[in-house]
């Protein structure tokens, strides 16, 4: 029985290589719907790139687009990462298709709605205004989400601020109302994804795939990281998402409580993870803190193989 999911995303090179991975995955994952948000770059962008990143993968599944700005700080984006459209290494074309009509929290209520209980996987790999939309829209919803199986926080320091991971920095008041919205939750963190970072062996080894996939991803992990970001090499953070939904064996983590951050200080957007069960709180999400990362770039790659 193949998993239903949509993917909330705001491509990002990271997004880029879960989103192919995916497509790679048609076996596994019944992917319903890209929903974009603005994160990396502006969600003009994420659209774009999502639109692009399809058309790699030949893919047909639609792109709808996404809120333009958190719910209530300003946008703060990261093209000092990702290059100033977003996928900078990547090297393809301007998308030929066209964002689907409806805005992405209307698509999401709708696949939702029309959707079995407890039969719909959501795996935001960016900051989570959409879902935060969706759920106080239409909190009917909630029932059919079988989980939430997202990117973002930190177990330690964070990656935009030394207190925070960028998904939930920019938007923690999305962030809280996920956290608080009574569904299950996988939390994939700093802690586990920079575990997961591309070596110059695994990312030539996807390069030599000789594919446009293989060329493209190769580009988009070879280009230089600028410094401080905490890692040498280019973590894998949104395909372990992906990762998790096909090889939840290679994961190890614990149910803890998860508190969102929402105040415009130093501690702007850290998650506070009671991993020792200090608080007496009850758990509100599955905190993944470990991966076996060569098996994960082994079976990933296999799987990209598949991909033109
Ligand atoms: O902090 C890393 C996360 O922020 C990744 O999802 C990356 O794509 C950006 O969205
Ligand atoms: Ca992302």
């Amino acid at each position: 029985m193949r998993e239903t999911i949509i993917i909330d995303t705001d491509p990002g090179q990271d997004d880029a290589v879960a989103l192919l991975l995916a497509f790679a995955s048609r076996d596994r994952l019944d992917l319903r719907a890209l929903t974009t948000v603005a994160g990396n770059v502006p969600v003009a962008q994420t659209t774009a790139n999502a639109l692009r990143i399809r058309e790699l993968a030949r893919a047909e599944t639609p792109v709808h687009r996404g809120a333009e700005s958190p719910l209530l700080f300003p946008l703060e984006t990261a093209e000092f990462v990702c290059g100033p459209d977003g996928l900078a290494g990547a090297d393809l074309p301007p998308p030929q298709g066209e964002p689907a009509p409806g805005h992405a929290v209307e698509a999401i209520i709708a696949l939702c709605r029309a959707a079995p209980d407890d039969s719909v996987t959501l795996c935001p790999l960016g900051p989570l205004s959409n879902l935060a939309l969706a759920f106080r829209l239409a909190p009917d919803i909630l029932p059919k989400v079988k989980r939430i199986v997202s990117m973002g926080g930190a177990l330690g320091l964070g990656n935009m601020t030394p207190a925070a991971e960028f998904n939930i920095y920019v938007d923690p008041h999305a962030a809280a109302i996920v956290y608080g919205c009574g569904r299950p939750i996988v939390m994939m963190g700093l802690g586990v994804t920079h575990q997961a970072l591309a070596s110059h062996e695994q990312v030539a080894a996807i390069g030599a795939l000789g594919t446009a996939t293989g060329k493209a991803i190769h580009g988009m992990l070879t280009r230089p990281r600028p410094g401080g970001l905490g890692t040498a090499g280019h973590p894998m953070h949104d395909p372990c998402v992906i990762a998790f939904l096909l090889w939840p064996e290679l994961f190890e983590g614990r149910d803890c409580f998860v508190e969102v951050e929402t105040s415009d200080g130093s501690q702007r957007g850290r998650t506070t993870i009671d991993w020792n069960g200090r608080l007496k709180r009850p758990a509100n999400a599955h905190v993944v803190a470990g991966v076996q990362a060569h098996e994960l770039f082994e079976r990933m790659t296999q799987r990209l193989a598949t991909l033109a």
